[in-house]
């Protein structure tokens, strides 16, 4: 390779203007463009028109060139969302041409220029533009695919199949970095290549080859993949290693950003999972690759800059990944696939379905129930998916604990930390529990300045019960009908759900309903619903001064249980004032809601315009490690300070805090609020849709990804259909997707799956259900 780099053109700016005329008729300013062993030059017209004059190195086949141009016919062709650019042919109609300098002939081709920005100006690359050169990978190796050419079939140093080639110059590189390197090609040297699925591949999208288009960062979009010059058939793999050793460069989080790229790709074009268990490998192998023949680049061509311009960076990478457990960009990357994160041998089950339910049924408590008729045995969750002990994929839309999807590797490292180092009380001082503590009030408004943390929602909402008594010094308690709050003695008396349900006492003395305000089959329907309804908040408060005034109100901020029930707009508002008016104070349980799930908000409260004296948190906060956490004002917090010490041993706890923490990062790196938003409205349009082809879809009715589809026998009616939504959930079931019941009438389908669920998931759960709902009797 050092001949063919030595080899590189050296024709003036001024030929190439003479050939521009010459072969293309073309009358042009130009100038030079980088290339590592051919010319380039950027050509301008007069009136404005750009073509890229590509001059191949002396060593070049003409069979070699004639793939690039077919491979860019191909491609404009295929079903890829990307520019490519157009090959000119010459005055003689020739679409690759030959001219002679004096001391050698070269090959030249014209192509249209491309506009964009590189992708290495973009210092900050966001998740849309991250996944959309996932995308864009993605589409290109899936459609070359059904892309062959004899001359791809070559021995090509970039090759990563050639590391010894970057290997064999390890010496040219002092001791230290040496060793960083040769460990890297030791990990280089077991990759199974026979395991591999081979194709033509790009081989290059490094950051410089990658155009952007978009004005804003949130436009940016992946445009144009250029630079056809190292295609080779090799593992395809290898084309998206290459991507993300090049955007790894220069990344406050490289793996992070590498996994977004992998999530959008494994949507479009899946990899295999010994492909995801080489990716790391294979794009650290290009790094080392770069680095050492830039070393060798330093010693032979020392004026050629094109190999080092990523060299310095590359270094700095490399260094940030020693640093980094070998095994953990590969979890992080079958995570970002759904893939189990834990390898399968793991994972095999000991005990048969049937002997597990038995003994469950002979040791557990018989008020436990188990979902389905045919009980799944779940044995492992990446991402949105649950995997059964027989290796069956499920798609969850529903756990909306695995708030940032279930076994995420940044929530289980901070656990496994922080658990091998230190789990103790918050009688000792500990930096992670004023550290969460103060990043969850800071996602709260003011007043809400004080937080308690213990371990599960219903222990979030007995403490909120006892906030509220403290403060107000009366019992007497408000709770929107069907509500549940949680499992304790209260809060069963404060959860109608259980009260007026199978077993249930009936509504307690002290505990006071007030009408679900469901605007499908309330009694209020109209614009002014949540006016309508909160009138029946001050009926009940103003009840509840015969034992003594209210205390508090407590209201889920969308109900859940009740059947996934959106608030009427000015609902919260009217009745917390009408609460306040009666001297209680307003309890908003966010365990089900909370932490960005509604999209354009990261508390569901704050799509109701109104400001709680008492949130309580569960569920999604610790993405199912047991935590919950009740944030109240200071004034509230000191009538609760009456002498009293509220001791919890385990709330608080510094793994707890560092679960807490991290699923916060999450759902900021991940922009997960945002996904919430966008999915969500992507995927209640589309069950609008379907709506209109199955009557007994009733109502259609969310929030970001909070939704609920509402089945009834009759639309004038509203007859509940709630034997048609069980068989419905079961029958979905068999398709591998998890849905539940819920509603008075168990004939509300409930949506909330993790927040990385995707558009793809989406169209997965819509097409699914629209053929389980075609094989329902008419
Ligand atoms: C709205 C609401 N609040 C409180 C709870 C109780 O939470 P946990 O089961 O963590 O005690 C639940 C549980 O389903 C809930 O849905």
């Amino acid at each position: 390779m050092t001949t063919a780099v030595q080899k590189a053109p050296r024709i003036t700016l001024d030929d190439a203007v003479e050939f521009a005329a010459e072969l293309y008729g073309l009358h042009v300013a130009a100038s030079a463009l980088p290339s590592e062993r051919d010319q380039n030059f950027l050509l301008r017209t007069a009136a404005g028109e750009q073509f890229v004059l590509k001059v191949a190195n002396s060593e070049e086949d003409l069979d070699f060139l004639e793939l690039q141009n077919q491979l860019i016919w191909f491609l404009a062709e295929a079903k890829v969302d990307l520019d490519f650019p157009r090959v000119i042919p010459t005055k003689a109609l020739d679409d690759i041409a030959s001219i002679t300098t004096a001391d050698s002939q070269y090959f030249v081709r014209l192509l249209t220029w491309l506009d964009g920005v590189c992708f290495a100006e973009i210092k900050h690359p966001g998740r849309k533009l991250l996944a959309s050169l996932g995308r864009a990978l993605g589409q290109m190796d899936a459609a070359l695919v059904g892309f062959s050419h004899q001359a791809a079939h070559r021995s090509f140093h970039w090759d990563l199949r050639n590391a010894t080639v970057a290997r064999d110059l390890v010496g040219l590189i002092a001791d230290d970095r040496r060793r960083l390197v040769e460990r890297f090609f030791a990990e280089w040297e077991k990759v199974d290549w026979g395991s591999l699925r081979f194709s033509v591949i790009h081989n290059d999208a490094n950051d410089y080859n990658i155009l952007v288009r978009g004005s804003t960062p949130s436009e940016h979009r992946v445009s144009a993949i250029l630079d056809y010059g190292d295609v080779v058939h090799s593992a395809t793999v290898c084309n998206l290693a290459v991507a993300l050793a090049y955007l790894m460069l220069d990344k406050p989080d490289p793996i992070g950003a590498a996994a977004q790229v992998v999530a959008a790709y494994q949507e479009i074009h899946p990899l295999t999972e010994y492909e995801v268990d080489s990716l790391y490998t294979l794009a650290v192998t290009r790094l080392c690759f770069s680095v050492c023949l830039a070393a060798r680049q330093t010693r032979d061509v020392p004026d050629n800059e094109y190999l080092n311009i990523s060299n310095a960076l590359a270094w700095s990478l490399l260094k940030k990944l020693q640093d980094i457990p070998f095994d953990w960009p590969t979890r992080v990357f079958r995570y970002a696939c759904g893939m189990p994160v834990v390898r399968e041998q793991t994972l095999r089950p000991r005990r048969t379905q049937a002997e597990l339910l038995t003994a469950r049924r002979k040791q557990l408590g018989p008020s436990l129930s188990v979902s389905y008729e045919s009980p799944l045995h779940i044995v492992c969750g990446s991402r949105q998916n649950l995997f059964d002990a027989g290796g069956h994929r499920y798609l969850d839309c529903v756990n909306n604990v695995a708030h940032v999807g279930h076994s995420h590797p940044r929530v289980v490292r901070a656990a496994t930390e922080q658990m091998s180092i230190l789990n103790t009380n918050t009688r000792y001082l500990h930096e992670y529990l004023v550290e969460y503590s103060e990043q969850l009030i800071a996602t709260l408004p003011d007043p809400l300045r004080v937080v308690y943390l213990v371990n599960s929602g219903s222990e979030a909402n007995e403490l909120a019960l006892r906030l509220a008594r403290a403060h107000t010094n009366r019992n007497e308690t408000l709770v929107i009908d069907c509500a549940y709050h949680g499992n304790t003695t209260a809060m069963i008396d404060l959860s109608p759900y259980k009260f007026d349900g199978p077993g249930g006492h009936g509504c307690p003395a002290w505990v006071h309903k007030v009408s679900l305000p469901d605007v499908y089959r309330g009694k209020h329907r109209g614009d002014d619903a949540g006016t309508q309804y909160a009138r029946d908040v001050a009926r009940a408060a103003k009840f509840a001064e015969t034992g003594g005034g209210v205390a508090a109100f407590f209201g889920e901020s969308a109900v859940s249980c009740g059947g996934q029930i959106i608030l009427p707009p000015e609902y919260l508002r009217a009745a917390y004032a009408e609460v306040r008016a009666a001297g209680g104070v307003c309890v908003a349980d966010e365990v089900q809601t909370g932490f960005g799930r509604a999209g354009t908000h990261f508390w569901m409260f704050e799509t109701q315009d109104v400001v709680p004296d008492i949130v309580t948190l569960g569920k999604p906060i610790g993405n199912g490690h047991p935590l919950g956490a009740v944030i109240t004002t200071p004034e509230i917090a000191a009538s609760f300070a009456n002498g009293m010490e509220y001791f919890n041993t385990f709330g608080g706890n510094p793994v707890s805090c560092a679960i807490g923490l991290a699923v916060l990062d999450v759902i900021r790196d991940e922009e997960l609020q945002q996904n919430a938003l966008e999915v969500g409205e992507y995927l209640k349009c589309e069950l609008r849709l379907l709506q209109d082809h199955h009557p007994l879809v009733g109502d259609v009715r969310g929030l970001g990804l909070f939704l609920g589809i509402e089945l009834v026998r009759n639309r004038d009616t509203l007859e509940p259909a709630g034997r048609e939504a069980a068989q419905i959930v079961e029958r979905m079931k068999e398709r591998g997707i998890l849905l539940s019941t819920d509603g008075p009438f168990h004939n509300v389908i409930k949506i909330k799956p993790p927040l990385v669920f995707s558009m793809k998931d989406a169209d997965v759960l819509v097409s699914s259900l629209d053929s389980v709902l075609r094989e329902q009797p008419h």
